[in-house]
Parts: C-alpha cells; sequence; structure tokens
C-alpha cells in the first residue's frame, strides 16, 4: 500500500540554483528522451549524440533499461501499470539530473503517449525534447539484436511492446529519426546540430 506523505513534506530552500549551476557549467540543462520500439537504435543514437556533447565539453549523463532497470526500478515488469510507475520515476531521476545542470539522455520505449506527456509535465515543457526513433517493427524484428522479438512470437514473453503490447508513436515529435533512411552518424548530428541553440539560451 502506498502511503502519501506529501502533506508533511516541506521543501528546504536551498541558496545554490539550477540556474547557477548552469552560469558555472556554461550551458543549459535538459532533457533528451528517446522513445521508439526495442531494438530501434534509441541507445545507440543516444551513445553517440553524449560522445559529441562531451568533446564539446558539455556535461551529461545517460539513463537507459540497463542502469534503471537493473537496479533502481529492479521490482518494476513490462505490465502498463509497471511500465507507468518505471517511466515516473525515470522522469524524476531525470529532473534531479537536470537541475543539477546535465544535459540528460534518456532511452526508453515509453510507448504510452499520457506517460511521455506525464515527464514533460515533471521536467517542465521548456526541457523536454522528444525524439521518436522511427524504426519500424518490420525492422526491429529482422534486427532482434537481444532476441527478444523470437521469444515473444514463440509466446515466451508476455506484453513484447509491438508484438503482444501497443506502441503509440508521438505525433510531434521535436526530433524524427528513421534508422532505415538515415545513419546513425548523421541523426545524432542532426540532434545535436537541433540542440546546439538550446545550449546556450538562457531560461
Ligand atoms: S518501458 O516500456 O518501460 O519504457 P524500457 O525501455 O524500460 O521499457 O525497457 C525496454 C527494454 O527491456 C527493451 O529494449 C528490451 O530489451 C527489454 N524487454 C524485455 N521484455 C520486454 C517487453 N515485454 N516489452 C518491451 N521490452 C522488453
Amino acid at each position: 500500500m502506498k502511503i502519501n506523505m506529501n502533506k508533511n513534506i516541506i521543501p528546504h530552500n536551498y541558496q545554490i540554483s539550477v540556474n547557477d549551476r548552469r552560469k558555472s557549467n556554461q550551458h543549459n540543462s535538459f532533457l533528451l528522451w528517446f522513445t521508439g520500439l526495442s531494438g530501434s537504435g534509441k541507445s545507440t543514437i543516444a551513445n553517440v549524440v553524449e560522445q559529441k556533447l562531451h568533446q564539446k565539453g558539455i556535461k551529461t549523463f545517460t539513463l537507459d533499461g540497463d542502469n534503471i532497470r537493473k537496479g533502481i526500478n529492479n521490482d518494476l515488469t513490462f505490465s502498463p501499470e509497471d511500465r507507468t510507475e518505471n517511466i515516473r520515476r525515470i522522469a524524476e531521476v531525470a529532473n534531479l539530473m537536470v537541475n543539477a545542470g546535465l544535459v540528460t539522455l534518456a532511452a526508453f520505449v515509453s510507448p504510452y503517449k499520457k506517460d511521455r506527456e506525464n515527464i514533460r509535465s515533471i521536467v517542465k515543457d521548456v526541457n523536454f525534447v522528444e525524439i521518436f526513433i522511427n524504426t519500424s517493427l518490420k525492422e526491429c524484428e529482422s534486427r532482434d539484436v537481444k532476441g527478444l522479438y523470437k521469444k515473444a512470437r514463440a509466446g515466451e514473453i508476455k506484453n513484447m511492446t509491438g508484438i503482444s503490447a501497443p506502441y503509440e508513436a508521438p505525433e510531434s515529435p521535436d526530433i524524427e529519426i528513421k534508422t532505415e533512411n538515415e545513419s546513425v552518424e548523421a541523426a545524432a548530428q542532426r540532434i545535436v546540430d537541433y540542440i546546439t541553440p538550446k545550449l546556450s539560451k538562457q531560461q
């Protein structure tokens, strides 16, 4: 049972603000959220974007399934309710990272539109860049890097996104990448070019 003690929690006012941190880092902080099917290329592209930003001296951190679902969220399954909770916690962690002054990258299937809208409200609209890695199910399934689609088709995995669970595609993402027509390098460069003005803009 969840006990909500929110009413007794009164935030303390700390003197060092997110803007102080942004000033000392000499760049803005925000969240790059990668959504798409399993095997669409989210982590691969996020990894190259992060390297490019790191080379420019930008402070970054990447959240993905490996460091989240094996750690803080290792109590969660792939049921719709648990996916919602997975994304909520990640959004809260991402929000802390944005407040710590980092350009935060997050690569999660995040199949439900309402969950992605919730991220936007947690980190605030101005800090949220939605990147849709639009790779068709056919292509993801033929790549099947982790062998999960084969298992899902055989009925060994329940609730597999694209097979036995829905993926609600974003209708107006900030950036859309079609990996069947664009290389990882070109996609990553396009993302970096898109966010470059945002890095120096005062919030
Ligand atoms: S989310 O839907 O809650 O956002 P998340 O991104 O954390 O999913 O985890 C997805 C990863 O877990 C996939 O890339 C895949 O490797 C693995 N996985 C295992 N089971 C499933 C499943 N039923 N549906 C989707 N991904 C799964």
